[in-house]
Protein backbone atom coordinates (compact mmCIF):
# COMPACT_ATOMS: atom_id res chain seq x y z
CA UNK A 1 0.00 0.00 0.00
CA UNK A 2 1.45 3.19 -0.63
CA UNK A 3 -1.04 6.58 0.53
CA UNK A 4 1.41 8.96 -1.78
CA UNK A 5 -0.30 11.25 -4.48
CA UNK A 6 -0.43 10.92 -8.05
CA UNK A 7 1.29 13.90 -10.16
CA UNK A 8 -0.34 14.64 -13.21
CA UNK A 9 0.51 17.68 -15.38
CA UNK A 10 -0.69 19.38 -19.01
CA UNK A 11 -0.26 23.14 -20.39
CA UNK A 12 -4.33 23.56 -18.91
CA UNK A 13 -7.13 21.76 -19.48
CA UNK A 14 -6.68 18.77 -21.37
CA UNK A 15 -4.99 16.92 -18.32
CA UNK A 16 -8.21 16.85 -17.57
CA UNK A 17 -9.29 14.04 -19.80
CA UNK A 18 -6.64 11.76 -17.85
CA UNK A 19 -7.90 13.03 -14.51
CA UNK A 20 -11.66 12.24 -15.30
CA UNK A 21 -10.25 8.34 -16.14
CA UNK A 22 -8.02 8.04 -12.93
CA UNK A 23 -11.07 9.70 -10.54
CA UNK A 24 -13.18 6.90 -12.18
CA UNK A 25 -11.09 4.18 -12.24
CA UNK A 26 -8.83 4.27 -9.20
CA UNK A 27 -11.22 5.64 -6.88
CA UNK A 28 -8.83 5.34 -3.98
CA UNK A 29 -6.10 7.40 -4.90
CA UNK A 30 -5.47 11.12 -4.45
CA UNK A 31 -4.31 13.55 -7.63
CA UNK A 32 -2.62 16.65 -7.71
CA UNK A 33 -2.92 18.16 -10.98
CA UNK A 34 -0.93 21.00 -12.43
CA UNK A 35 -2.46 22.81 -15.81
CA UNK A 36 -0.07 25.24 -16.79
CA UNK A 37 -2.72 27.72 -17.60
CA UNK A 38 -0.44 30.99 -17.85
CA UNK A 39 1.62 29.38 -20.14
CA UNK A 40 -0.40 27.97 -22.49
CA UNK A 41 -0.08 26.76 -25.38
CA UNK A 42 2.66 24.30 -25.59
CA UNK A 43 2.23 22.78 -29.19
CA UNK A 44 3.12 25.61 -31.12
CA UNK A 45 6.35 26.40 -28.79
CA UNK A 46 9.71 25.51 -29.78
CA UNK A 47 11.43 22.32 -28.26
CA UNK A 48 13.53 24.25 -26.04
CA UNK A 49 10.74 26.17 -24.35
CA UNK A 50 8.93 22.87 -23.70
CA UNK A 51 11.36 21.06 -22.58
CA UNK A 52 11.93 24.01 -20.25
CA UNK A 53 8.40 24.13 -18.96
CA UNK A 54 7.97 20.34 -18.49
CA UNK A 55 11.16 19.91 -16.45
CA UNK A 56 9.37 23.26 -13.73
CA UNK A 57 6.27 21.02 -13.94
CA UNK A 58 7.65 17.87 -13.09
CA UNK A 59 9.95 19.45 -10.36
CA UNK A 60 6.55 21.25 -8.98
CA UNK A 61 4.64 17.98 -8.77
CA UNK A 62 8.00 16.35 -7.07
CA UNK A 63 7.63 18.69 -4.20
CA UNK A 64 4.11 16.45 -3.25
CA UNK A 65 6.30 13.49 -3.31
CA UNK A 66 3.96 11.64 -6.16
CA UNK A 67 4.47 7.79 -6.23
CA UNK A 68 4.13 8.32 -10.01
CA UNK A 69 3.64 11.23 -12.37
CA UNK A 70 1.93 11.39 -15.44
CA UNK A 71 2.49 14.19 -18.58
CA UNK A 72 -0.94 14.12 -19.63
CA UNK A 73 -0.56 16.08 -22.55
CA UNK A 74 0.85 14.61 -25.98
CA UNK A 75 3.11 17.59 -26.83
CA UNK A 76 5.43 16.95 -23.69
CA UNK A 77 5.32 12.97 -24.00
CA UNK A 78 6.56 14.17 -27.98
CA UNK A 79 8.80 16.81 -27.02
CA UNK A 80 10.19 17.02 -24.10
CA UNK A 81 12.52 13.88 -23.71
CA UNK A 82 15.21 14.87 -21.51
CA UNK A 83 13.00 16.40 -18.90
CA UNK A 84 11.19 12.93 -18.79
CA UNK A 85 14.06 11.12 -18.51
CA UNK A 86 15.08 12.41 -15.29
CA UNK A 87 11.73 11.49 -14.11
CA UNK A 88 12.64 9.00 -10.56
CA UNK A 89 9.40 7.50 -9.64
CA UNK A 90 7.10 5.45 -12.21
CA UNK A 91 6.14 7.84 -15.30
CA UNK A 92 3.51 7.60 -17.83
CA UNK A 93 3.16 9.78 -21.19
CA UNK A 94 0.37 9.57 -23.46
CA UNK A 95 2.31 8.62 -26.91
CA UNK A 96 2.81 4.66 -25.90
CA UNK A 97 -0.52 3.94 -24.68
CA UNK A 98 -2.28 5.59 -26.96
CA UNK A 99 -0.78 4.14 -29.86
CA UNK A 100 -0.77 0.70 -28.33
CA UNK A 101 -4.57 1.05 -28.39
CA UNK A 102 -5.12 2.56 -32.50
CA UNK A 103 -3.16 -0.33 -33.67
CA UNK A 104 -5.33 -2.72 -32.14
CA UNK A 105 -8.54 -0.96 -32.77
CA UNK A 106 -7.58 -0.11 -36.64
CA UNK A 107 -8.85 -2.85 -39.37
CA UNK A 108 -7.30 -1.23 -42.29
CA UNK A 109 -3.80 -0.35 -41.25
CA UNK A 110 -4.68 3.34 -41.65
CA UNK A 111 -4.19 5.14 -38.53
CA UNK A 112 -4.83 8.84 -38.55
CA UNK A 113 -3.15 11.45 -36.17
CA UNK A 114 -4.51 14.81 -34.55
CA UNK A 115 -1.80 16.90 -32.57
CA UNK A 116 -0.42 19.58 -32.00
CA UNK A 117 1.97 21.12 -34.13
CA UNK A 118 4.75 20.35 -32.11
CA UNK A 119 3.82 16.91 -31.71
CA UNK A 120 3.05 16.61 -35.53
CA UNK A 121 6.21 17.61 -36.19
CA UNK A 122 8.20 15.13 -33.77
CA UNK A 123 6.58 12.10 -35.67
CA UNK A 124 6.37 10.62 -32.32
CA UNK A 125 3.63 8.86 -32.94
CA UNK A 126 4.54 7.29 -36.18
CA UNK A 127 7.57 6.02 -34.41
CA UNK A 128 6.02 4.14 -32.07
CA UNK A 129 3.42 3.21 -34.49
CA UNK A 130 6.23 1.46 -36.79
CA UNK A 131 7.55 -0.19 -33.19
CA UNK A 132 4.26 -2.33 -33.77
CA UNK A 133 3.49 -2.97 -37.20
CA UNK A 134 5.80 -0.96 -40.28
CA UNK A 135 2.81 -1.65 -42.79
CA UNK A 136 0.65 0.67 -40.44
CA UNK A 137 0.02 3.69 -43.08
CA UNK A 138 -0.04 6.74 -40.62
CA UNK A 139 -1.48 10.20 -41.29
CA UNK A 140 -0.98 12.97 -38.69
CA UNK A 141 -2.11 16.87 -38.94
CA UNK A 142 -1.43 19.66 -36.90
CA UNK A 143 -4.46 21.18 -34.99
CA UNK A 144 -3.66 24.06 -33.15
CA UNK A 145 -6.84 26.03 -32.68
CA UNK A 146 -8.75 22.99 -30.95
CA UNK A 147 -6.65 24.09 -28.01
CA UNK A 148 -8.00 26.96 -27.87
CA UNK A 149 -11.33 25.89 -29.07
CA UNK A 150 -11.18 23.72 -25.32
CA UNK A 151 -9.67 26.23 -22.92
CA UNK A 152 -12.43 28.50 -24.44
CA UNK A 153 -15.21 26.03 -23.55
CA UNK A 154 -16.18 25.99 -27.30
CA UNK A 155 -17.30 22.32 -26.95
CA UNK A 156 -20.47 21.99 -26.78
CA UNK A 157 -22.25 19.48 -29.70
CA UNK A 158 -23.90 22.73 -31.99
CA UNK A 159 -20.93 24.84 -31.99
CA UNK A 160 -21.10 25.92 -35.96
CA UNK A 161 -17.58 27.10 -35.89
CA UNK A 162 -16.04 24.47 -33.66
CA UNK A 163 -17.49 22.12 -36.28
CA UNK A 164 -16.47 23.82 -38.88
CA UNK A 165 -12.44 23.95 -38.06
CA UNK A 166 -13.12 20.13 -37.40
CA UNK A 167 -14.22 19.65 -40.65
CA UNK A 168 -10.71 21.26 -42.50
CA UNK A 169 -8.45 19.38 -40.32
CA UNK A 170 -10.33 15.84 -40.83
CA UNK A 171 -9.78 16.23 -44.30
CA UNK A 172 -6.99 15.03 -44.82
CA UNK A 173 -7.75 11.78 -43.08
CA UNK A 174 -11.05 11.58 -44.60
CA UNK A 175 -8.89 11.46 -48.18
CA UNK A 176 -6.74 8.91 -46.58
CA UNK A 177 -9.73 6.40 -45.41
CA UNK A 178 -8.27 6.38 -42.00
CA UNK A 179 -10.20 4.16 -39.68
CA UNK A 180 -9.20 4.90 -36.43
CA UNK A 181 -8.23 8.22 -35.12
CA UNK A 182 -5.65 8.88 -32.27
CA UNK A 183 -6.53 12.11 -30.34
CA UNK A 184 -2.93 13.02 -29.87
CA UNK A 185 -3.06 16.45 -27.59
CA UNK A 186 -4.96 15.67 -24.38
CA UNK A 187 -7.34 18.57 -25.22
CA UNK A 188 -8.74 16.85 -27.98
CA UNK A 189 -11.17 14.15 -26.19
CA UNK A 190 -12.90 17.28 -24.71
CA UNK A 191 -14.08 17.32 -28.63
CA UNK A 192 -14.63 13.85 -29.14
CA UNK A 193 -18.55 14.09 -29.94
CA UNK A 194 -18.06 16.67 -32.13
CA UNK A 195 -14.80 15.13 -34.34
CA UNK A 196 -17.44 12.00 -33.98
CA UNK A 197 -20.34 13.95 -35.25
CA UNK A 198 -18.34 15.33 -38.31
CA UNK A 199 -16.10 12.23 -39.63
CA UNK A 200 -18.99 9.53 -38.21
CA UNK A 201 -19.60 7.22 -35.66
CA UNK A 202 -17.45 4.32 -37.22
CA UNK A 203 -14.72 5.63 -37.01
CA UNK A 204 -12.82 4.99 -33.83
CA UNK A 205 -11.23 7.49 -31.84
CA UNK A 206 -8.75 7.25 -29.21
CA UNK A 207 -8.34 8.90 -25.88
CA UNK A 208 -4.98 10.06 -25.20
CA UNK A 209 -6.27 11.14 -21.65
CA UNK A 210 -7.71 7.44 -21.02
CA UNK A 211 -5.41 5.43 -22.38
CA UNK A 212 -2.85 7.24 -20.05
CA UNK A 213 -5.17 7.03 -16.92
CA UNK A 214 -5.58 3.21 -17.46
CA UNK A 215 -2.12 2.92 -18.02
CA UNK A 216 -1.36 4.29 -14.33
CA UNK A 217 -3.83 1.88 -13.25
CA UNK A 218 -1.75 -0.92 -14.81
CA UNK A 219 1.82 0.11 -13.01
CA UNK A 220 -0.40 1.22 -9.60
CA UNK A 221 -1.60 -2.99 -9.82
CA UNK A 222 1.84 -4.40 -11.24
CA UNK A 223 4.37 -2.59 -8.34
CA UNK A 224 1.85 -3.35 -5.66
CA UNK A 225 1.51 0.70 -5.09
CA UNK A 226 -2.22 1.27 -4.89
CA UNK A 227 -3.74 3.31 -1.86
CA UNK A 228 -5.49 1.74 1.04
CA UNK A 229 -9.09 0.28 -0.48
CA UNK A 230 -11.15 2.05 2.27
CA UNK A 231 -9.46 5.17 1.23
CA UNK A 232 -11.87 7.90 -0.87
CA UNK A 233 -9.45 9.58 -2.96
CA UNK A 234 -9.77 13.48 -3.88
CA UNK A 235 -8.34 15.84 -6.22
CA UNK A 236 -6.10 19.32 -5.70
CA UNK A 237 -6.18 21.15 -8.95
CA UNK A 238 -3.08 23.87 -9.33
CA UNK A 239 -3.13 26.08 -12.24
CA UNK A 240 -1.00 29.14 -13.02
CA UNK A 241 -3.47 31.68 -13.85
CA UNK A 242 -6.61 32.62 -12.50
CA UNK A 243 -7.83 29.50 -10.95
CA UNK A 244 -12.11 31.32 -11.89
CA UNK A 245 -11.80 30.70 -15.66
CA UNK A 246 -9.66 27.13 -15.21
CA UNK A 247 -12.58 26.07 -12.58
CA UNK A 248 -15.32 26.83 -14.67
CA UNK A 249 -14.63 24.94 -17.49
CA UNK A 250 -13.16 22.15 -15.56
CA UNK A 251 -16.75 21.80 -14.01
CA UNK A 252 -17.93 21.27 -17.14
CA UNK A 253 -15.63 18.51 -18.33
CA UNK A 254 -15.09 16.96 -14.97
CA UNK A 255 -18.92 16.79 -14.47
CA UNK A 256 -18.61 18.16 -10.70
CA UNK A 257 -17.63 21.35 -9.35
CA UNK A 258 -14.37 21.50 -8.15
CA UNK A 259 -13.50 25.37 -7.65
CA UNK A 260 -13.03 25.10 -3.83
CA UNK A 261 -9.91 22.53 -5.31
CA UNK A 262 -8.38 25.10 -7.51
CA UNK A 263 -5.82 26.93 -6.12
CA UNK A 264 -2.97 29.47 -8.23
CA UNK A 265 0.23 28.50 -8.44
CA UNK A 266 3.12 30.86 -9.42
CA UNK A 267 5.17 28.08 -10.98
CA UNK A 268 8.72 30.20 -11.59
N1 LIG B 1 -2.80 19.14 -24.08
C1 LIG B 1 -1.48 19.24 -24.63
C2 LIG B 1 -1.16 18.15 -25.59
O1 LIG B 1 -1.61 17.05 -25.32
C3 LIG B 1 -0.97 20.61 -24.97
C4 LIG B 1 -1.76 21.46 -25.87
C5 LIG B 1 -1.09 22.83 -25.98
O2 LIG B 1 -0.88 23.43 -24.93
O3 LIG B 1 -0.77 23.24 -27.09
O4 LIG B 1 -0.46 18.29 -26.54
Amino acid sequence: MDKRPIGIFDSGLGGLSAVKTVLAHLPNEDVIYFGDSGRAPYGTRSEKTIEQYAKEDIEFLEKFDCKLIMAACGTVSSVAKNAISHVKVPFVEVVKPASAAAVKATKNNKIGVMGTSATINSGSYIEEIAKFNKDIDVCGVSCPLLVSLVENNWIDSDNYIAKEIIKRYLEPLMQKGVDTIILGCTHFPHLAPIISQVIGEEITLIDTGYEAGMKAKEILLSQDISNDAAHKGDAVYYVSDRTQNFSNIANTLLGTDISDKAKFVDIK
